[in-house]
């Protein structure tokens, strides 16, 4: 597959300034043939009623297939249907944007469980861990998770071009550096990718079987359609979060001094708020090598709390089913008193739709339902402040982690 270039409409600060410049076009036209430009999407199939309605001749569904459309539109309706998108479904982006056609009923049939199922497997694991896992997340602490999260959002911004996202990566790559100093079976390295200054970070623990267990989450930020690499974006929860909580599993892992039977893998994607970049080309570069990935957990937003309901919530698409179910189970038997419950994206909305699409079984939990999410996501608020300036929330993840990894390796 060819590597594509997807924007993601991301919106809040996109809206007044598409008002703006759409009116001051109409000022001056220069009177062009229409041809009408047209743009590939795939989104929620909720939405297609919606966008159909609203937006007429200007869509054409090409395919559905569970729950996901991929749609023909035009180029510069997209804006108005980023607007809509948030207004009407409290959704950020929503959609994806691809290159082509084809780029598109790909992700559109990596969403097939059955054609996937010849390779994604999820290999049943027996709960048997308890004295491993329960001595490991007595130790994990909110407030380390706390000052990292402090730490990365005090950059201008983590955006995958420029010097910021790279001083960032820096920062992730020199604190994991830290954690597994003095550990022979242990290294971090940087995952360079050739089309941006970002590079991923990848913690590694040795382990006697090349098994690969892998916990991720993005370390880039974005602020709105119009970022870039000066513009403040903080992103605290999305996904400094992640990163944090990602960094609390390798310091106690170490502190514990685990020693895995399986190879364990820490990751810190770059490029994933501008179509999953980094974790497509780092999913990609490991089925290519052969890599026997056993299970995958995406950690993207984990430290605001919705409401009181639900404390982790399963995404069903693109991911893996028995999986998710096995995470179940876990948060039953080592998190008692959380709340759990299942939901979707509705599109490939993070990095674990990069490993699914390999065919490698993903899943994600998430901080709340997707109605009740962050709301300041790619802005200049989305600070820890937002999330009542603690980790709490994000210390459950951590947690979680670290019974998904053990339970896992044995
Ligand atoms: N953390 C978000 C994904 C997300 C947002 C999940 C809200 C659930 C609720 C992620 O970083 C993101 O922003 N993803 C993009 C899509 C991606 C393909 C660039 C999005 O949702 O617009
Ligand atoms: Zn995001």
């Amino acid at each position: 597959m060819k590597t594509t270039k997807k924007l993601i409409y991301s919106l809040a600060i996109a809206a007044p300034l598409f008002g703006a410049s759409l009116s001051a076009q109409t000022t001056d036209v220069v009177k062009e043939p229409a041809v009408e430009k047209k743009s590939i999407i795939t989104i929620d199939e909720n939405s297609l009623d919606f966008s159909e309605k609203k937006f007429g001749q200007r869509v054409r569904v090409i395919d559905v297939k569970d729950g996901i459309a991929a749609i023909e539109i035009d180029e510069e309706a997209l804006p108005w249907l980023t607007l809509l998108m948030h207004k009407d479904f409290k959704r950020c982006g929503g959609f994806v944007l691809h290159e082509d056609i084809d780029d598109a009923l790909n992700t559109l049939n990596a969403q097939d469980e059955k054609s996937m199922a010849q390779f994604s497997r999820f290999v049943g694991y027996e709960i048997n861990q308890a004295d491993s896992v329960k001595s490991a997340i007595s130790t994990v602490k909110a407030d380390g998770i706390y000052q990292m999260i402090t730490k990365l959002s005090s950059f201008q911004n983590r955006y995958y071009k420029g010097e910021h996202g790279k001083a960032s990566a820096q920062y992730i790559h020199d604190t994991w550096k830290s954690i597994i100093a003095g550990r022979t079976d242990a290294k971090v390295e940087l995952f360079n990718h050739s089309q941006w200054d970002q590079p991923s970070v990848i913690l590694t623990i040795e382990g006697a079987s090349s098994e690969t267990i892998i916990v991720g989450g993005h370390q880039d930020s974005i602020s709105g359609y119009f970022s870039g690499p000066k513009v403040r974006a903080p992103g605290a929860d999305d996904n400094a979060s992640g990163i944090a909580t990602v960094t609390e599993i390798a310091r106690v892992l170490v502190s514990q001094s685990y020693k895995p039977q399986k190879t364990i893998k820490l990751m810190a994607y770059a490029a994933e708020e501008v179509g999953l970049l980094g974790s497509k080309e780092i999913a990609k570069t490991f089925k290519d090598r052969g890599v026997n990935v056993v299970g995958v957990m995406q950690l993207d937003m984990v430290n605001y709390k919705g409401s009181q309901a639900f404390d982790v919530v399963l995404m069903n698409d693109y991911t893996n089913a028995e999986q998710n179910k096995f995470i179940g189970s876990l948060i039953d038997t080592y998190l008692p008193g959380i709340k759990w419950a299942y939901d979707s994206c509705g599109y490939a909305c993070s990095d674990h739709a990069s490993w699914h699409m390999q065919g490698f079984p993903a899943s994600v939990p998430f901080e709340s339902k997707m109605r009740e999410m962050n709301g300041r996501i790619h802005t200049a608020n989305d600070l820890v402040s937002v999330s009542g300036d603690n980790a709490d929330h994000a210390a459950k993840f951590a947690k979680l982690g670290l019974s998904f990894i053990i339970e896992l390796d044995r």
